[in-house]
């Protein structure tokens, strides 16, 4: 009975051995420098990862120490990764050598008809192309003007209501969940025109997501089989999207699609983009019982999971209301800015060109997610050997190349006092070729975030209405976070505390 599963370990300890021993040779042979591996354990800095720190920590650490590389190669425990040091070879490798790094390296097993199919999960090329062409108008943010505007409005009032209730009852505001529920029902309303009101009732949607990014052991354990086991299939409980969360976005488009037949509404939205590709694909007519296909629900998580399935906005916002919170002054710039914009556009309350025009918040923004950019690691798996121009270095089909936006964020050499909170660095006077190039939170190449300008106009909306009537004061955290606040269990930088904050009505403040 014993002799089965120890002939199984057995051979997988000489499998990986084999594997690791190839990749060490593989990577000297390259000239791509490396940290002297431990077999099966990998590199001793990432020990802790899970328990007390977060993945950036042992990142950072390896950064810091390996300054006079570009790249450096090392294992997380069994999974051989090179990192990427410098903007111009992570430039070079993202949008130069795309075709031959195009994949992210989280495509999973043969038999999973979801995921591979995912625009930042995609292994296929034409797939992905496919894909990312298709969705490209829901991305386009002049979308959320007009009668769209009107909807988000609504959200703003509901929003300041939820605040000025736990501020009458002498609670702190909880930004985080304040910036979840208003993100996720604009995102539920625009693009699936669904009237959620989270702050009354948490709808399906809001519970699909929050399942999602809820920080773990799965989820952590999760992305690392995702990355390592490629195509043996992932057990159910480690899978990032597991079929509960497809049958319930399968169930969400069903029900909106059969709605959309019977009232013949045209909406500009994933509903109306879901139908007209299925009736191309057809050639047929909208039928209100039309079966909801793999690559719809592909299509849909794709979109509303925002390409990493972690909490992007919320996160956003919860670091630039923290930040700003300890920079009174910064805030005051914030409303000056609104009054201006409004008294420009002729208006009394939020439009979308009101939102447009705030320039500083937009630079408080970029340098929140230069601080605490969300993604700990991006990733690129090279689809054939190649050497990228102007280096020696040969990288091999299968390699994972990982980028630490983090790290690079905080070096000297592209942001000056990189600790600082300067919303000015980005300024369009400020700006130069060096800094852009090492702002890496959207990602790099054709396959950079295709949501970003959603996100910031999101973000702008609620930070912007929210300074215009309060001022903001620390609560939960008077000083400024640094990794010691991050989650050590969530693959994206996110805080492990809740972020709380005091408000004061501006009306108050001036009597
Ligand atoms: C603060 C908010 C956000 C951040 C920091 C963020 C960051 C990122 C990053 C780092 C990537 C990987 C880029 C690369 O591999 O080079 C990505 C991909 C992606 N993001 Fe975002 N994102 C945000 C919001 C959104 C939103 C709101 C949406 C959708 C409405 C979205 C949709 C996507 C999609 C579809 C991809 C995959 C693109 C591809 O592989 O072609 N993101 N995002």
């Amino acid at each position: 009975m014993l002799y089965a599963p120890l002939l199984v370990g057995s051979l997988c300890l000489v499998f990986n051995y084999l594997v690791y021993s190839r990749r060490v040779a593989q990577w000297r042979k390259s000239n791509i420098p490396f940290l002297s591996p431990s077999f099966l354990i990998g590199h001793k800095y990432f020990w802790g990862v899970g328990s007390n720190s977060a993945t950036v920590v042992p990142l950072d650490r390896i950064y810091q120490e390996n300054k006079d590389k570009d790249l450096v190669a090392f294992f997380i425990a069994t999974l051989p990764v090179v990192l990427l040091r410098k903007p111009a070879l992570i430039k070079q490798i993202f949008a130069r050598n795309f075709d031959e790094a195009f994949k992210t390296g989280f495509a999973v097993s043969h038999n999973d008809v979801i995921t591979p199919h995912m625009l930042s999960q995609s292994p296929d090329k034409k797939v992905w192309k496919t894909h990312r062409n298709a969705l490209s108008p829901m991305f386009v943010t002049t979308r959320f003007s007009g009668k769209r505007f009107a909807k988000i409005r609504n959200q703003i009032s509901l929003m300041w209501t939820h605040v000025e209730e736990a501020r009458l009852q002498g609670k702190p505001i909880n930004i985080k969940e304040v910036a979840g529920m208003f993100f996720q029902d604009i995102i539920s309303n625009s693009f699936l025109a669904l009237d959620d009101n989270s702050y009354v009732k948490e709808g399906e949607f809001r519970k699909f997501l929050k399942s999602l990014v809820e920080p773990g052991w799965g989820k952590l354990l999760g992305v690392f089989a995702q990355m390592h086991l490629q195509r043996i299939p992932t057990l159910e409980s480690l899978k990032f999207i597991t079929q509960k969360h497809i049958e319930t976005m399968k169930s969400l488009l069903q029900k909106q699609i059969k709605q959309r037949s019977q009232t013949g509404d045209q909406r500009n939205d994933l509903i109306d983009l879901l139908i007209r590709l299925k009736e191309q694909d057809q050639d047929g007519k909208l039928d209100s019982e039309m079966d909801v296909t793999n690559e719809m629900i592909s299509l849909g998580l794709s979109l509303l999971l925002g390409g990493k399935s972690v909490a992007t906005v919320d996160n956003m916002v919860s670091f630039t209301i923290h930040l700003l919170s300890l920079y009174p002054e910064y805030q005051e710039r914030i409303r000056q800015e609104v009054k201006e914009a409004m008294e420009k556009h002729n208006a009394t309350e939020f439009t979308y060109e009101v939102v447009r025009d705030l320039h500083f918040l937009n630079q408080c923004l970029h340098e929140t997610s230069r601080l605490y950019p969300n993604t700990s690691v991006i990733t690129r798996v090279c689809t054939e050997d190649f050497t990228p121009a102007g280096t020696d270095y040969i990288f091999k089909e299968g390699e994972l190349i990982i980028v630490d936006p983090y790290s690079i964020h905080r070096d000297p050499e592209y942001f000056e006092n990189p600790d600082v909170f300067d919303p000015d660095r980005f300024s369009p006077k400020n700006r130069d070729s060096k800094s852009v190039d090492a702002f890496l939170s959207f990602g790099k190449g054709p396959r950079k975030c295709p949501g970003s300008n959603v996100a910031l106009l999101v973000a702008s909306t609620l930070i912007g209405s929210l300074l215009h009537k309060y001022e903001v004061r620390p609560y939960s955290h008077t000083k400024q976070m640094d990794a010691d606040d991050f989650h050590p269990r969530s693959f994206a930088i996110v805080h492990k505390d809740d972020v709380l904050v005091n408000v004061i009505p501006r009306e108050i403040l001036a009597y």
